[in-house]
């Protein structure tokens, strides 16, 4: 209900004010997480702008804090930011030790949260999100969103990227035309909230297989919806945030400038990177490629494609379309 919802926000305000109190003004959270955020390299100013907090090691102080100002515990507990044992009335915080991240709706309001740890290489997973509520819902959401649009609007283009940190410090570095599609893997929503504010997207995944992996899969995603699509590789192993950390601004400039592919340049050169010299794994890179450009709708940039394609695998165009009105008509 209307009035169910509104008590999750209130409450979802107050525990991001929570986290921030208790990472600026408690001595438990300058000298962990504070700390943690400057060893990153994140300067106070963005700290502060994207809301970042701290979830103190003690098992219930926030619950026991929302409690006493008189939140039920049926809210505290379909945020998720309680959790309380069957028929009891001690709850545990579901953020302990963490940095906080909250996550905003494109009007501004916190609709859940990301929580990491301090230390990497301990059993629990690295971050642990907000469980789906009647606020938050992971698939029609992205990480930075509210903070980035105008910029999106002003550059019209959107870089995607993987997670908060990317994020956060890709704005630090004056590129805030940034989104994150946090906690989950890419969703035909994300897409339609970027499209409301730009047509072209531009992918920055982690430079791994997994990221290449879902570099090809976001790249179709995104031509089924008539956008246009770019991704920039980093260097074996970075992630935009540790570029972003380690180079100057110059050679950041620099490396997007020079680095930057449309998705057709993109796939060859991936795939062609792993057929090698094997005629049978490059006649099924060609298919490939060539089912990415049956998504476009628009049959100028199709033809468009089609050349780049053959001039990149050296192969004639007549062979790609008739290639493509295969993979066309199996479709129908
Ligand atoms: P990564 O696994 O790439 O983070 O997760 P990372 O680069 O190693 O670590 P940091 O962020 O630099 O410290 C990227 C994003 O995937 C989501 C988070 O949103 C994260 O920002 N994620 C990752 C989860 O939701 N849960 C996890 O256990 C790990
Ligand atoms: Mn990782
Ligand atoms: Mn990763
Ligand atoms: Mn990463
Ligand atoms: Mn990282």
């Amino acid at each position: 209900t209307y009035q169910n919802k509104e008590s999750l926000y209130q409450l979802s305000e107050v525990a991001g004010e929570y986290f921030q109190d208790q990472l600026w003004k408690t001595e438990e959270g300058k000298n962990i997480a504070l700390s943690y955020f400057q060893e990153r390299g994140l300067r106070e100013e963005v700290i502060q702008y994207f809301h970042l907090g701290y979830s103190p090691k003690n098992k219930n102080s926030f619950t026991q804090f929302v409690l006493s100002k008189g939140y039920k515990k049926e809210i505290l507990e379909q945020t998720g930011l309680s959790i309380f044992k069957e028929n009891s009335e001690q709850g545990i915080d579901r953020f302990r030790e963490r940095i906080i991240f909250p996550i905003h709706s494109f009007s501004g309001r916190i609709l859940g949260f990301g929580g990491r740890i301090l230390q990497n290489h301990v059993k629990t997973a690295k971050y642990l999100n907000s469980p789906e509520s009647e606020i938050y819902h992971k698939s029609k959401v992205l990480y930075g969103l509210f903070q980035a649009k105008s910029h999106i609007t002003k550059e019209d283009n959107c870089y995607l990227v993987e997670g908060y940190m990317d994020l956060i410090s890709l704005y630090q570095s004056g590129i805030k035309n940034v989104v994150a599609s946090s906690g989950t893997s890419l969703t035909n929503d994300q897409i339609r909230l970027i499209k409301r504010l730009t047509n072209n997207i531009t992918i920055l995944y982690d430079g791994d297989s997994a990221g290449i992996k879902a570099s090809f899969r976001g790249i179709d995603m995104i031509l089924e919806q008539d956008m246009n699509v770019r991704v920039l590789l980093f260097p074996n192993g970075e992630d935009p945030d540790s570029f972003v950390q380690k180079n100057s601004s110059d050679e950041i400039e620099n490396f997007f400038k020079y680095n930057i592919k449309d998705f057709i340049q993109f796939k060859t050169d991936v795939l062609l990177k792993e057929a090698q010299d094997d005629p049978i794994k490059k006649a099924s890179l060609i298919r490939d490629i060539v089912s990415s450009i049956a998504l476009i709708k628009n049959l100028i940039q199709k033809e468009i494609y089609v050349k780049e394609c053959a001039r990149l695998l050296d192969i004639s165009e007549q062979v790609l379309f008739s290639e493509l009105a295969q993979i066309t008509q199996n479709k129908l």
